[in-house]
């Protein structure tokens, strides 16, 4: 990793680099993505009621204490989510916010529980998005997949009916995720059907220690075998954790703002993505919800590098790690890789 050794260069410079360099954003819901004013259109498309007066109201409630405070607000806004259309607007709306964002490669997350337990059909769902990537594909250059987020406050049971519906559409997605409620809710209650989508090829990958305590990382790893860690803050908190994801390479698609807003940490002075890297860990940088958590990807970037004081070496290697962690074929992986040394070498010259 040649690019290493880039002298420090002015605050200024720095940012234009953090906004143009290319990179994977790896950690966003598309739900999450749904900001106030596409809630309301949709409520006013679809005939649905919302408990909030308008736009303003809304966003005014979104001061969040921790993750369970979001998500019941979160689930909520996904009720106007009602037709392929639908799915289709929410999700073209983030893709052209990452293409300015200079992203070449998204990957997904969709809670199809969300939608199901609603009465939405799984090919509403999953055929709107996808043709959302399809076309950004063709069309902004950005290229796009999905994962299919199980949701971990429900049943494993559910969670495998959730499946059955969706693998007719196998497809369209490429990997398994796990979110939702953490804390009581541990890896191992989805070890089964984790093992199942293992023995269909799908990725595999669960939030772990965002909220909830290293073990849930250990647990995650050994039982659902997964490719990647979503967030995984907490793993600085064990030592031994720390060197094992060093040591064995598993990313980390950690979310700043995210962490801020749901009172992980007081402020991003206090992160711990300097730490991470530090210990050699392969951390990126994400929006996880960036409708609800105040930016989207290039504005995670520009406020946390600003409050850790972190340079351009830094942003070379959290976008190279975010391009290499992806689930994309290898030969798309080494042309962005490419790209992203010579971007890199222009910076420097
Ligand atoms: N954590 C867990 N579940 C989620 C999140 C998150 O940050 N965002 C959307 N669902
Ligand atoms: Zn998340």
């Amino acid at each position: 990793m040649k690019p290493l050794t880039l002298a420090p260069i002015a605050p200024e410079r720095l940012s234009d680099v953090l906004r143009r360099m290319p990179k994977a954003e790896l950690h966003i819901h598309i739900e999450g993505s749904l900001e106030p004013e596409m809630i309301f259109a949709l409520a006013r498309r679809n005939g649905v009621e919302l408990p909030y007066a308008s736009v303003e109201a809304l966003r005014a409630a979104y001061a969040f204490t921790n993750l369970q405070s979001f998500l019941d607000i979160y689930y909520a806004g996904a009720s106007v989510l009602l037709k392929e259309q639908d799915f289709y607007d929410m999700a073209w709306a983030y893709l052209e916010k990452a293409a300015a964002d200079h992203v070449v490669h998204a990957e997904l997350f969709f809670d199809p529980q969300t939608h199901t337990s609603r009465g939405v059909d799984m090919d509403t769902v999953i055929l709107g998005l996808s043709r959302a990537c399809r076309d950004a594909g063709q069309t902004l250059g950005v290229s796009a997949s999905l994962i299919l987020c199980f949701l971990r406050h429900l049943s494993e049971d559910d969670a495998f009916a959730t499946l059955e519906q969706a693998l007719p559409l196998r497809e369209h997605f490429i990997g398994v995720g796990l979110d939702s409620s953490e804390v009581g809710h541990p890896p191992e209650k989805f070890a089964r059907i984790f093992k199942r989508c293992g023995e269909l090829g799908l990725h595999r990958v669960a939030h772990a220690g965002e909220e909830g305590p290293p073990a849930y990382i250990h647990t995650a790893l050994d039982l659902l075998q997964v490719e990647r860690i979503d967030h995984g803050v907490q793993a600085t908190r064990d030592r031994t954790l720390m060197q094992r994801l060093a040591s064995q390479g598993i990313a980390l698609t950690v979310c700043p703002l995210s962490n801020i807003k749901l009172c992980v940490y007081p402020d991003l002075r206090s992160h711990s993505l300097g730490q991470l890297l530090e210990a050699g860990i392969a951390a990126t940088v994400n929006s996880d919800d960036p409708a609800y958590f105040g930016g989207y990807v290039n504005q995670n970037f520009l406020q946390t590098f600003q409050a850790l004081d972190l340079q351009a070496s830094h942003a070379y290697r959290l976008a190279r790690n975010s391009l290499q962690a992806s689930f994309a074929a290898e030969a798309a992986k080494a042309a962005w890789i490419e790209r992203l040394d010579d971007f890199f070498e222009s910076v420097r010259a």
